[in-house]
């Protein structure tokens, strides 16, 4: 119906005729001349329905309100001296309408497109009209592009796409699952699938070497920003393969997917060790976008003559005292916002908060009178402290200092304004430990199907041949070496608990399958909504997903999940033991 898209119209098509389609973005009348700027995908051109050029189309355009679907057919004209707009691609040229049409009309929207003052709830419930905005469409072109990267470099590198079932049985990866009622087998259920990732260890198993899929994963879990109930990954796995095949692949995968979309990354990627980057950063996806830091000064406060930190560095297995260094956080803040960050630590069970400043004449602060001047001279040494800088502590059990102190470190970043919006900083997280033990229960820190580095080791600290890859403090994805054995798949299920009788009943396929020649085999999957909204650096991982659920896992456009008819669930063998809310 058209010749161009509306902002592929310029100066070298004056006198030429055209034909565009579109949206009234609005329209206004300038002394009996009416003007309409025309929006589609592309973006904007102003039409002119001058009666004096076209009686019936200037009767037509007057009639037109925001949002009708409009096709016109004129000639493209120079703006007039001092007319042009420079803020539009368009804005040197108009087009002077001899046949407008109405396509559709349009009721009075519920908000104006691009409003972004408007509710999250009313922009989700009418999803496909907060679409119709340029930012939105810009998203979701990006969001394409970095798929048709991805698989374009899986393609080239040889890999299969292969679809794996979405009704099929519970893949664990640590959350709920969704399941869906079978009517043929009633009272039994389908799962759907948390990742492709059992399926994906089988098509090893059949020998088809390099496998992809851009998979829907589907988890009901607690959401947050960067989480959502059903959610797409770039899901890959190899045979015969290292750790170095799975993260070269990852490397060039992502620069490829950057390139694609208009930013140059540097690769190979940093890489750190799970327990550094834990003891350093008190996390395992550390935002390296700033150089804030800890280090360990446990043999230092043992020596002090404070009780609480002396008893707490006896116990150096479990507990921990971190020193957190903040370069000039001293000149930064007061001592009253210093005492002031105790509240936020709190918060994630810390006890306290203790801190140094460092001045001309030395370290400073509440507790400096604990300490022999030799361990005060030694704090400075460790921590490599100036004057103008301040240094925070925390000390207690190890899991619950790593966690408050981690959580600290990107508060202060936040507050301090220095995480560069514009860096993009990748980091692997390599040599994870197996499983993570609390209060006596074991779970796999990956997921079950993770090779042990060695499974002779003590189970506390036993390592995996696991990675993370993570963006700018996010993880974007995690893989592993696989369990291509099944005397080791069966001996890491009873470490975990897993019972002969539940892995049988539960994974009889998989065990089945390692015993009939499983090459060895390993692999990684990245979340492509997060990728995506750290790409376009959106604020949630909703503005990259074109129809997402809000936080309580809902569509407000459909609204899903919704009741369903008696008859219905009579077909399934389902009776609700309440009745339900209408
Ligand atoms: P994992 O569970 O680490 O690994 O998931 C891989 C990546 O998927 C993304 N992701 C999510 N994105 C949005 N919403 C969610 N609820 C969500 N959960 C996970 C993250 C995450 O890093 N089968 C393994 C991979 C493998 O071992 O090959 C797996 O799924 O970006």
């Amino acid at each position: 119906m058209r010749s161009h898209y509306c902002t592929d119209i310029h100066e070298k098509d004056i006198g030429q005729r055209v034909e565009v389609c579109g949206w009234c973005n609005n329209s206004r009348d300038h002394g009996g001349v009416i003007f309409i700027d025309l929006r589609d995908k592309s973006g904007l051109v102003q039409l002119v329905c001058d009666p004096q050029d076209s009686q019936s189309a200037h009767k037509i355009a007057n009639s037109v309100r925001d949002e009708f679907v409009l096709r016109a057919i004129g000639t493209v004209r120079p703006r007039g001296e001092g007319l042009e707009n420079p803020k539009l691609k368009t804005g040197k040229i108009e087009i002077i309408v001899d046949e407008l049409i109405i396509e559709n009309a349009s009721e009075a929207l519920p908000f104006v497109i691009g409003d972004n003052s408007v509710g999250e709830e009313t922009r989700l419930k009418y999803r496909y009209l907060d679409l119709r905005n340029a930012k939105a469409y810009e998203t979701f072109k990006l969001r394409s592009k970095a798929s048709i990267a991805a698989r374009n470099l899986l393609d080239s590198r040889g890999f299969l796409e292969v679809e794996t079932p979405i009704l099929t049985k519970s893949t664990p990866e640590g959350a709920r699952d969704y399941l869906v009622p079978s009517r043929v087998h009633n009272g039994e259920f389908y799962a759907l699938p948390q990742s492709p990732q059992l399926f994906k260890q089988l098509l090893m198993c059949s020998g088809f070497d390099r496998y992809f899929q851009i998979a829907k994963c589907f988890r009901d879990e607690d959401l947050r920003a960067d989480r959502q109930p059903e959610f797409t990954q770039i899901d890959i796995e190899m045979s015969f393969c290292t750790q170095e095949d799975v993260i070269e692949v990852t490397e060039a995968l992502l620069k490829d997917v950057f390139a694609a979309c208009g930013h140059e990354i540097q690769i190979p990627f940093k890489r750190m060790r799970y327990k550094d980057a834990m003891e350093t950063y008190g996390s395992d996806k550390p935002d390296m976008r700033y150089d804030l830091s800890m280090v360990d000064v446990i043999d230092i406060f043992a020596r002090c003559s404070n009780e609480i930190f002396s008893s707490i560095a006896k116990d150096k297995k479990n507990n921990r005292i971190k020193a957190l260094k903040v370069p000039n956080g001293d000149n930064i803040f007061s001592k009253r916002q210093m005492k002031g960050f105790e509240d936020y630590v709190r918060k994630f069970g810390a006890s306290g908060l203790g801190y140094f400043q460092m001045k001309e004449d030395g370290l400073k602060g509440p507790l400096a009178k604990f300490f022999e001047e030799s361990d005060l001279e030694e704090i400075i040494k460790v921590c490599d402290l100036h004057v103008g800088d301040a240094v925070f502590f925390g000390a207690g059990a190890k899991s619950l200092v790593l966690d408050y102190m981690g959580r600290f470190r990107i508060f202060l970043a936040n507050e301090m304004g220095i995480i560069s919006q514009d860096a993009f900083e990748f980091l692997w997280i390599v040599d994870f430990e197996m499983f993570e033990i609390s209060e006596g229960k074991v779970k796999a820190l990956h997921h079950p199907f993770t090779m042990p580095r060695d499974l002779d080791a003590p189970i506390d600290e036993m390592e995996s041949i696991a990675y993370d890859i993570v963006l700018n403090g996010v993880e974007l994805g995690g893989g592993s070496m696989r369990i291509h054995k099944k005397e080791i798949q069966q001996k890491v299920f009873s470490l975990l608990g897993i019972s002969d009788a539940e892995a049988h009943e539960k994974f009889a396929f998989l065990l089945d399958a390692l015993k009939f020649g499983a090459p060895p085999h390993g692999g990684l999957a990245m979340g492509l909504d997060r990728l995506m909204m750290l790409l376009t650096k959106s604020e949630s991982i909703r503005d990259v997903i074109a129809f997402p659920k809000t936080q309580r896992a809902q569509c407000l456009l459909t609204q899903a999940p919704s009741l369903v008819e008696n008859e219905q669930l009579r077909e399934l063998g389902i009776r609700l033991r309440e009745k339900p809310k209408a």
